[in-house]
C-alpha cells in the first residue's frame, strides 16, 4: 500500500515522463506552465486511491490519472477566464500571463489530450470508464454555467447552490475515485459507492473552497482573496447571509452584489463584515464538516481490510483540515 506522498510523487514522475514542449509552443507552453505549477493534485491522487482500494498495484492507473488532472487544469483555465481571475497557485492566471486565446486554445488541448490518457486502460473496462468520465465532463460544464447564471440572479437558493456545486466540482472529484476503482477491478456496486464518497468530499471541498475565498489565507491558498464577492458569486457564504440578514444587512448586500462597479477593496471588507457579524464563517465550517463526516461514514461502509483504507481516510482529514 502506497502512503499519500508516495502516490504523489507517482503522479509528478507521470507528469514528468509525459512533459513535452511540441510545436507550435504557443500551445504547449500554457499547458505544462499550468500543469508544472504544483497544485494539490487532489484528483490524481484521488484516481490511485480508488484504484489502491481494491489492488495494490497502482502503476495502471497512473496515466489516467495524469488524464484527470489534465482535464482539471483545462476547466481551471476556461474558469480563470469566466471569473476574470488573475492569480492561481500565487502565479499568474495563463490568460493573463499570455492572452485570452491561449487560455482558451491550450484549456482545449489538455482536455483533449486527458481523454487520450484516460483512455490508455484497459480495454475490458475501458467503455465503463469513458462513460464515467465523459458524464463527468458533461456536467461539469452544467455546472459551470449554473454558475455564471447565478451572478445575475439575485435569489439563488441553497438548494440550488448545492447542485450547482455537485455539478461543477463533486462529480470530478467522485469521478476520479470511481474511475480508480474501476482500474482496481471494484464491481460496478462499489465503484458506485466509492463515488458516492467522493460526491460528498467534493462537496465539502467546493464549500471549503468558497470559505477560503474570502477567510483564507492568501499564501496559502494562491487565489486572490474576495475573488467571489467582486465576481458576484452566489457562495453559500452570501446565500446563507442573505437568509439570515436584517433588513439594514440585507440591503447592503443587495447593494453591493447588484452591480461590478465598486471599489474593490471596500467592497470585499463591507460583504466581508456582514458575513462575519452573521457568524457565517462558523456555519459553513459546520457544513464543510457535515459532509466529510458523510465521506467517512461511506467509507465504513466499503467492505475491504481497513488497511486499504487507511491512506484514504487520512487525506480526506488533512483536506478538511485547510480550515479548522
Ligand atoms: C480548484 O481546485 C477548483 C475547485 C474545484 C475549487 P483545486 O483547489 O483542487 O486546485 P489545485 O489543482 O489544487 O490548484
Ligand atoms: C471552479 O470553481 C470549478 C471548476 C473549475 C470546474 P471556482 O471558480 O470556485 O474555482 P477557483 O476558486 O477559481 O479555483
Ligand atoms: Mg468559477
Ligand atoms: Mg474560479
Ligand atoms: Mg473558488
Amino acid at each position: 500500500m502506497k502512503t499519500i506522498e508516495e502516490l504523489q510523487v507517482l503522479i509528478d514522475e507521470e507528469i514528468h515522463a509525459q512533459y513535452r514542449i511540441l510545436e507550435p509552443r504557443e500551445l504547449y507552453e500554457p499547458m505544462w506552465y499550468t500543469l508544472s505549477n504544483g497544485g494539490k493534485r487532489l484528483r490524481p491522487v484521488f484516481v490511485l486511491m480508488g484504484c489502491q482500494l481494491f489492488k495494490d498495484d497502482v502503476r495502471k492507473a497512473a496515466l489516467p490519472a495524469l488524464g484527470i488532472e489534465m482535464f482539471h487544469n483545462f476547466t481551471l483555465l476556461h474558469d480563470d477566464i469566466m471569473d476574470k481571475a488573475f492569480m492561481r497557485r500565487n502565479l499568474p492566471t495563463v490568460h493573463v500571463k499570455w492572452d485570452v486565446n491561449r487560455a482558451i486554445l491550450s484549456g482545449d488541448a489538455l482536455a483533449i489530450q486527458s481523454n487520450i490518457f484516460i483512455a490508455s486502460c484497459d480495454k475490458e473496462i475501458l467503455p465503463d470508464v469513458l462513460r464515467v468520465f465523459n458524464s463527468t465532463a458533461l456536467q461539469v460544464c452544467e455546472g459551470q454555467q449554473y454558475d455564471l447564471n447565478f451572478e445575475r440572479i439575485p435569489e439563488v437558493s441553497v438548494a440550488d447552490y448545492l447542485n450547482m456545486i455537485r455539478l461543477k466540482t463533486a462529480v470530478l472529484i467522485a469521478g476520479s475515485l470511481q474511475i480508480g476503482a474501476l482500474i482496481g477491478g471494484a464491481d460496478a456496486e462499489w465503484a458506485k459507492k466509492v463515488y458516492e464518497m467522493g460526491d460528498m468530499i467534493g462537496m465539502a471541498f467546493q464549500l471549503q473552497d468558497d470559505f477560503l475565498d474570502t477567510f483564507g489565507n492568501p499564501v496559502t491558498f494562491g487565489k486572490n482573496i474576495g475573488g467571489d464577492i467582486l465576481a458576484n458569486k452566489k457562495t453559500f457564504l452570501l446565500i446563507k447571509a442573505r437568509e439570515m440578514a436584517n433588513p439594514e444587512q440585507r440591503s447592503l448586500l443587495d447593494h453591493y452584489y447588484s452591480s461590478e462597479d465598486f471599489n474593490a477593496d471596500i467592497k470585499i471588507e463591507s460583504v466581508k463584515k456582514v458575513f462575519h457579524d452573521l457568524e457565517i464563517d462558523k456555519i459553513t465550517i459546520d457544513k464543510v464538516h457535515f459532509y466529510s463526516q458523510k465521506a467517512l461514514e461511506i467509507l465504513e461502509e466499503i467492505p475491504v481490510e481497513p488497511a486499504r483504507k487507511k491512506e484514504l481516510e487520512k487525506f480526506t482529514r488533512n483536506l478538511m483540515d485547510r480550515i479548522r
